[in-house]
């Protein structure tokens, strides 16, 4: 049993990571993990003592600190191994990691431990974006689901999530798809990729050895 094969989404707010890991979980059956669902899941924990602090940087648009997002992310993830007695090892991590907290945390507490194969980078002008949240305000009830929770997203993902990205993009891990397209355009794009880079693929053998 090798390490779990990790891919990151990331892209701005309304870029579609949500949509776009649905598709790739009923298609390849991955593990889907949400950093913002596992945060808005601890915030409404009963005896969290980190809901308000979450709630906090949620309305700001603001990043939690990488302890908490950390620790949820690698308890869901281990979960899920224990869950699947190990079948499962294919996990989208979605909306982590978002800043250089985010990334220094993930590399000391998970070194090791996980093969962080690519970083699915959804681009989509920040226009499109913005008229998808508002339409999904109607009815999503996110307290950060509002144009002035919006416009703070959108500063935090200029400000850190795009310097994240240009990291990953050095060291040849970034596959970046446009995902101002249709959501099936998107799926099947974003499929591809998982395909290639996220299976194991047998090396044919050499020479006349059958
Ligand atoms: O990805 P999503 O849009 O669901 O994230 C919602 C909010 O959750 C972010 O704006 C941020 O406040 C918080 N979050 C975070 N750290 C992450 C992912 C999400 O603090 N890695
Ligand atoms: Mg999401």
């Amino acid at each position: 049993m090798g390490k779990p094969k990790v891919c990151f989404v990331l892209g701005g707010p309304g870029a579609g990571k949500g949509t776009a890991c649905e598709f790739l979980v009923k298609k390849h059956g991955l593990a889907h993990l949400s950093a913002g669902d596992l945060l808005r899941e601890e915030r409404k924990r009963a005896g969290s003592q980190f809901g308000e602090l979450i709630e906090e940087c949620i309305v700001q648009g603001t990043i939690v600190p990488v302890e908490i997002t950390c620790q949820l992310l690698e308890n869901a993830m281990n979960k899920i191994m224990v869950d699947s007695k190990g079948e499962q090892d294919k996990f989208l991590i979605d909306g982590f990691p978002r800043n250089v907290d985010n990334l220094q945390g993930w590399t000391k507490q998970m070194d090791g431990k996980t093969d962080d194969r690519i970083v699915l980078y959804l681009n989509c002008p920040l226009e499109v974006c913005e008229s998808r949240i508002m339409e999904r305000s109607k009815t999503s009830g996110r307290s950060d689901d509002n144009i002035e929770a919006l416009r703070k997203r959108f500063k935090t993902y200029e400000e850190s999530t795009k310097g994240i990205i240009e990291h990953y993009r050095d060291l040849g891990k970034v596959r970046e798809v446009d995902s101002s397209l249709t959501k099936e355009e998107v799926g099947e794009t974003v499929s591809r990729i998982v395909e290639q880079d996220l299976t194991d693929v047998q090396q044919p053998s050499v020479s006349g050895d059958h």
